[in-house]
């Protein structure tokens, strides 16, 4: 009988792609399969989170759980961000825990396993150029990392001291997974780094910047689609949205992670940009693709925001009427630079992230019914139980139209038929 793994993956899409190259790499070396039992499982992975508080603090409770109900023989193990910051202090607080590896560290995962109390949580470590197995969750899902780690500071995040230094994935080995993706069925990939328009950080052998990889990718016989995630408005110069608003592989769906309205607190987070350069950047993409689907990130209540600091996030989010918003209270984290600054109090933080998320919601509403009756291109990626297909247009609006296996991996015209905030339903049109 095959050994069993099961793996809990929390936080990112990179944290996803992590799980995937785990996954095989654990297939491959020790013929591991996957299971979504933990009591039957021989391994439980953990693939942890460190960007906000509470999925740290549910840690160690869930590994509690995990410790109380899996078999006696198997082995626990905790892996990605949070790994990378406590390292040994969570075999000390969990003494359970088999091993700990590090975000930057996953291509060690065969090794580590068979070393008990192992601690790989190397922040140097390169495995830009490591060879992983190949495993995807779904064909049709095609994740690619094109660098790892961050050389942005931004006084918030935690997120440097845990990915460490940017390196890049070289452009060859970016376009073979893609090719790679695209033999296996997939019709779209999803590039993923940090701060994925600063690409090109520390290649050994070439000058090549994320505009010129994009037009690599996307030469790619049969590759139909690219995403990625996230770029950094500083870099998005106007070389970067061109080649976005001409490369008709590319979709037209962009993250501009604002986090803050307030040039102030702007500075205070060392964003590099202020409110203007990001106005004006998402104006000039709304200007050459009109059809664009423009998502955001926002934190309140970053120490020392003011009523009239948070206003102006209000005014941009009111601007820029975002097609999508993830928001979040500030929440401090160790080995930052804002960790040490005075907090602005809770209960305002609160009362601002609602008045932001309910802002946002009003013009969700307003929007969305612009969307009935339109006609887009899906493409398929997920088979639900309720007998649809789901998938997504190019501008990133998530579709369901009833339909069977058939339809994945493949990219139809919808005409939608339903709208609601998060999602759309419709019908295929020949
Ligand atoms: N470069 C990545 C950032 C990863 S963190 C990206 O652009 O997606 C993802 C988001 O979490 C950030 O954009 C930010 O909005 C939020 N975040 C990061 N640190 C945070 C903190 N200390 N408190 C609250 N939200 C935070
Ligand atoms: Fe974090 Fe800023 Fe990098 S949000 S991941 S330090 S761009």
């Amino acid at each position: 009988m095959s050994k069993k793994l099961f793996i809990e993956t929390l936080g990112c899409a990179m944290n996803v792609r992590d799980s995937e190259h785990m996954i095989a790499e654990l297939n491959a070396h020790e013929g591991y399969e996957l299971t979504d039992d933990a009591a039957s499982a021989d391994l439980i992975l953990i693939n942890t989170c460190s960007v906000r508080e509470k999925p740290v603090h549910k840690l160690f409770s869930e590994l509690g759980v995990f410790n109380k109900l899996k078999k006696p023989s198997a082995k626990i193990g905790v892996c990605g961000c949070t790994a990378s910051h406590l390292g040994k202090e969570i075999i000390k607080r969990a003494p359970y825990v088999n091993f700990v590896l590090g975000a930057r560290n996953v291509s060690k995962i065969a090794d580590v396993l068979h070393r008990d109390k192992a601690v790989e949580i190397e922040i140097d470590y390169d495995e830009s150029q490591f060879a992983f197995k190949d495993f995807r969750s779904s064909p049709y899902k095609a994740y690619i990392n094109i660098s790892i780690g961050c050389d942005k500071q931004c006084t918030f995040c935690i997120v440097p001291k845990t990915r460490g230094d940017e390196i890049s994935i070289p452009p060859d080995l970016i376009v073979a997974e893609a090719r790679k993706a695209v033999e296996n069925g997939a019709r779209e990939v999803f590039l993923l780094g940090q701060n994925v328009n600063h690409y090109g950080r520390r290649l050994p052998n070439e000058k090549i910047n994320f505009t010129e990889l994009l037009r690599r990718v996307s030469a790619v016989e049969g590759l139909e689609r690219i995403r990625f995630t996230s770029p950094h408005p500083l870099h998005m110069d106007d070389e970067f949205i061109e080649e976005f608003a001409r490369n008709p592989k590319i979709c037209k769906s962009m993250h501009m992670p604002l986090q803050s309205g307030s040039s102030e607190i702007l500075k205070a987070m060392k964003r590099g940009y202020t409110k203007e350069w990001f106005l004006n950047r998402a104006r000039k993409l709304r200007e050459m693709v009109p059809d664009v689907s423009i998502s955001t990130d926002i934190i309140v209540a970053f120490p020392g925001e003011s009523d009239a600091d948070f206003e102006e996030t209000m005014d941009v989010l009111n601007q820029v009427r975002f097609e999508q918003l993830f928001s979040f209270k500030y929440s401090p984290r160790p080995l930052t630079e804002a960790e040490k600054m005075e907090e602005v109090d809770s209960e305002v933080g609160s009362m601002r992230l609602s008045r932001l998320q309910a802002r946002h919601d009003e013009i969700l509403d307003e929007m969305k019914a612009t969307n009935l009756g339109k006609v887009v291109e899906v493409y398929f990626e997920e088979l639900r139980d309720d007998g649809h297909v789901a998938g997504r247009s190019d501008n990133n609006l998530g579709i369901k139209v009833k339909g069977s296996e058939e339809w994945l991996g493949k990219i139809a015209r919808v005409k939608i038929t339903e709208v609601s905030r998060t999602v759309q339903y419709g019908e295929i049109i020949a």
